[in-house]
């Protein structure tokens, strides 16, 4: 199995919709997280719904029964079956409040919200997205025994602690000790970034239950292709999925400003595969308007002969 990891304000559901279309080969696509706003509330797009062609799983960032009940029951009025629950999410505005990672030091707290979860009863799947610990990695222990009283459907585990963010090392040794005790599915998750690393993973971990790629297959889409691939072709693919994306930007009828956003947004990894792509892309990053921004695919696209990749 391979899932596409959530990554906010990149793997949007056009986005998603548009590489489903494109390239493919992906079985769960997960949302970036909902949580409540200020006032309380979570807010959905009106396109957040289970009927596309993918199987879109919607995740949620909480630490309360509550909160968690709240998104179930809109998630399953909208069609889902599954749902997923984010103790990973590594940032301090986050953490410091008891959420994502920053619940991993309070495995009594997860338990207590699990506890009145599954009180409810309310049909829909629920699995777990986390990290190893906040500052410990020894967090996750703790953590698992508490999970392994729950039906929990699968638990997709990023090996590295919050503090770490995205640097250094995932800690595979850990995640082999955690897939020894966890007593459910696991799915691991961490900078893999060829088809070379998800298969030294794959024989190294036989019993994963599957990957989930965010970063490698957002540079790289064709990633998980095992075709030869000439940098001719992985262009026009990657312009297939542009085209694909700009127009799911239009039937979802976002405002032009929006659409200019995403469209920045969609640059920022692929840009990496160009030789100047960073130059490129630090001056899309400036341009204010959508009738400019038609100048930077063509920069991009007609770099044949001086991709990296
Ligand atoms: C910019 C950014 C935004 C992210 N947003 C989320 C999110 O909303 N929910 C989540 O569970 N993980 C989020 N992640 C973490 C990724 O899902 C994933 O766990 C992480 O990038 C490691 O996988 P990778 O090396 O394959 O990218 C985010 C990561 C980045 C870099």
């Amino acid at each position: 199995m391979i899932y596409f990891a959530p990554l906010q304000s990149y793997t949007t559901l056009p986005y998603y919709l548009a590489f489903h279309s494109q390239i493919g080969g992906i079985d769960k696509y997960f949302t970036p997280f909902y949580r409540i706003n200020k006032q309380g509330i979570f807010e959905f797009e009106s396109q957040l719904k289970a009927d596309y062609s993918i199987c879109l799983i919607p995740q949620v960032l909480t630490n309360n029964s509550k909160d968690l009940a709240t998104f179930a029951q809109e998630m399953l009025n909208r069609g889902f079956k599954e749902m997923n629950l984010n103790i990973g999410c590594p940032f301090p505005m986050v953490a410091n409040r008891h959420l994502g990672s920053g619940l991993l030091p309070y495995a009594d707290e997860i338990k207590q919200m699990l506890d009145e979860f599954y009180n409810k009863q309310i049909p829909i799947k629920l699995s777990i997205k986390s990290r190893l610990g906040w500052q410990d990695p020894m967090d996750i222990f703790s953590v698992i025994q508490v999970l392994n009283d729950f039906p929990i459907h699968e638990l997709i585990l990023h090996p590295r602690i919050g503090i770490q963010k995205y640097k250094g090392e995932p800690d595979w040794s850990l995640f082999e000790k955690v897939l020894n005790i966890w007593q459910g599915d696991i799915i691991g998750n961490g900078d893999i970034n060829t088809i070379e690393d998800l298969k030294e993973k794959q024989s190294s971990f036989n019993d994963a239950k599957g990957w989930m790629l965010g970063r490698g297959l957002l540079t790289n889409p064709l990633l998980l292709s095992e075709e030869e691939q000439s940098s001719g072709f992985f262009l026009k693919k990657l312009q297939n999925l542009h085209d694909a994306f700009y127009q799911n930007l239009l039937e979802f009828g976002y405002a032009e400003g929006q659409i200019l956003n995403h469209l920045k947004c969609f640059w920022e990894y692929p840009s990496k595969n160009f030789s100047n792509g960073e130059r490129i892309f630090r001056k899309l990053k400036k341009t204010g308007k959508m009738h400019d921004y038609w100048d930077f695919p063509k920069l991009f696209f007609d770099q044949a002969l001086e991709i990296i990749y």
